[in-house]
C-alpha cells in the first residue's frame, strides 16, 4: 500500500474505534448559546473548552461596531491588502493594536496561523538559524519549516538548554528565538525575563506567541512585557483575534521598518484577501473594551484560582498551570477518553488532548475557565470532573 493510502486507512481506523466506543468527540457541530453555555446534539452542555477568556462572546459594544461595519462596507474585501483590499478599517485597527503593544506599527492577517506561518518565514531564511521551545504551537512549527531556516528546539521552558542552542549556531548566523507566552496545552508561563537576557547576550531577535496572553496577562491586560514589567524586550510580538478578542486573524507588532518590510514581503498578506470589515472593526473594539472595562480581568483571576486550587483539592494534575488553560492530567490516552465520554454524559463540555499532541502517557483533558463562568458554573464543573475522576481510579 502506498503511504498516503496507509496513514489514510489508519486515520479511518482509529476514527471508527472511536465512534464505536462512544469516544470520538470531535467535529461536534456546537451552537452557542451564550459565553457559557452550548448546545451539542440539541443538548445544553456547560462551556469549558473556550478562550473566550474575559466573557466578550456577545459584548454589546463589539457586536454593535461589527454590525456598524457591515452597514458601512459589507461583508467582503474582495482584495489583498497591498492592492484594492485595504479600508480605513484595517488602518484604525493596526493602530489601535500598536498603541495597546506600546510598539511603532502593526500589521494584521486573516489567521493566527497565517501570522506566524508568514512572519517567520519572512524574517528568516536558508542560512539562518530559528529556536524553537519543545511545546511551540503547530502555525509556528510550520512558518519554521517553510522558511528553510535550520531549525533548533529547546526543551520547554529550560533556560540552560537554550543557551546551548545560542551557543551552538554560533556568532555569524542569524538567530530568531520564538517562544510562546502561555503554552496553549500545559497553561505555564514562558521564562521571559532569561529568555530576553540570552537573546541579548547571542544577539538572537526575539518573537513571542501572545494568542494566550493578550488582553489576560499584566495588570492591565496588556500582556506578558506588563506581566513581567519588561515593557520593549520583545523584538517582535505576535497574538491571535480569534481568542480573548472575540474576532478572528492575526497581528504582528514591532517597528515601524519589520511592519513596512511584512507588509511588501510577508506572502500570506501579499498573496490573501484581506481581513473582513466584520472581523477587523469586532477586534478593534474588543481591544477598546480590554482598555475600558478592567474589572473582567480580576474576575478572570478570581476564577482561575477557584478552578484551579479546587482541581488540585480533588487530587488532579494540573502540571504548572497558572493560567485559564489548565490541563488535567489522565495519563494514558484510553482513560482520558473514558473521562471525557463520563463528563459529557453529565453535561460538561471539555475534550481531551491525546498523543501525539502531547507525550505519550501525559495524555490530558484541556480545560479553560473564563471571565464569564459564575462561581456555580465552576463549582459544577469541579463535581462533575471529580466524580469522573473517582469512576476512573484517577482520584481516590
Ligand atoms: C499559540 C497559538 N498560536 C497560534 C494559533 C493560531 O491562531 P488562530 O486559531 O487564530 O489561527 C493558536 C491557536 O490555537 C495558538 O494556540
Amino acid at each position: 500500500m502506498d503511504s498516503i493510502v496507509k496513514k489514510i486507512a489508519t486515520m479511518k481506523a482509529r476514527i471508527e474505534w472511536g465512534n464505536e466506543m462512544g469516544y470520538y468527540f470531535y467535529h461536534q457541530p456546537v451552537r452557542s448559546l451564550g459565553g457559557t453555555r452550548v448546545l451539542v446534539n440539541g443538548r445544553e452542555m456547560l462551556m469549558f473548552s473556550s478562550s473566550d477568556y474575559l466573557g466578550l462572546f456577545n459584548h454589546p459594544a463589539i457586536n454593535a461596531a461589527a454590525h456598524a461595519a457591515i452597514a458601512e462596507y459589507g461583508t467582503a474585501t474582495y482584495g489583498s491588502r497591498l492592492l484594492s483590499g485595504t479600508l480605513p478599517l484595517h488602518c484604525e485597527l493596526e493602530e489601535k493594536i500598536a498603541s495597546f503593544k506600546g510598539t511603532e506599527a502593526a500589521i494584521v492577517f486573516s489567521s493566527g496561523y497565517s501570522t506566524n506561518l508568514a512572519t517567520i518565514s519572512t524574517m528568516v531564511g536558508r542560512g539562518d538559524v530559528v529556536i524553537c521551545d519543545k511545546l511551540n504551537h503547530a502555525s509556528i512549527v510550520d512558518g519554521c519549516m517553510l522558511s528553510h531556516a535550520k531549525l533548533v528546539r529547546f526543551k520547554h521552558n529550560d533556560m540552560a538548554d537554550l543557551e546551548k542552542c545560542l551557543s551552538a549556531a554560533g556568532a555569524g548566523a542569524r538567530k530568531l528565538v520564538v517562544v510562546e507566552s502561555v503554552f496553549s496545552m500545559d497553561g505555564d508561563i514562558i521564562n521571559l525575563p532569561e529568555v530576553h537576557r540570552l537573546c541579548k547576550k547571542y544577539g538572537a531577535l526575539l518573537m513571542v506567541d501572545e494568542a494566550h496572553s493578550i488582553g489576560v496577562m499584566g495588570k492591565t491586560g496588556h500582556g506578558i512585557e506588563e506581566h513581567f514589567g519588561m515593557q520593549g524586550s520583545i523584538d517582535i510580538k505576535m497574538g491571535t483575534m480569534s481568542k480573548t478578542i472575540p474576532s478572528v486573524g492575526g497581528y504582528i507588532a514591532a517597528d515601524r521598518d519589520t511592519i513596512m518590510y511584512l507588509k511588501h514581503v510577508a506572502r500570506a498578506f501579499v498573496f490573501s484577501v484581506a481581513l473582513s470589515p466584520v472581523a477587523a472593526a469586532a477586534a478593534k473594539a474588543a481591544f477598546e473594551v480590554i482598555e475600558d472595562e478592567p474589572w473582567r480581568l480580576a474576575v478572570l483571576q478570581r476564577n482561575i484560582a477557584h478552578f484551579l486550587n479546587g482541581l488540585k483539592a480533588l487530587g488532579f494534575d494540573t502540571m504548572q498551570s497558572k493560567t485559564a488553560i489548565v490541563p488535567i492530567v489522565c495519563g494514558k490516552d484510553e482513560r482520558t477518553l473514558k473521562i471525557t465520554k463520563l463528563v459529557q454524559e453529565k453535561d460538561l463540555f471539555v475534550l481531551p488532548v491525546l498523543s501525539p499532541a502531547v507525550p505519550p502517557g501525559m495524555s490530558r483533558i484541556r480545560a479553560t475557565v473564563t471571565a464569564a463562568h459564575s462561581e456555580a458554573d465552576i463549582t459544577r464543573a469541579l463535581d462533575v470532573l471529580g466524580e469522573a475522576g473517582r469512576m476512573v481510579k484517577l482520584l481516590k
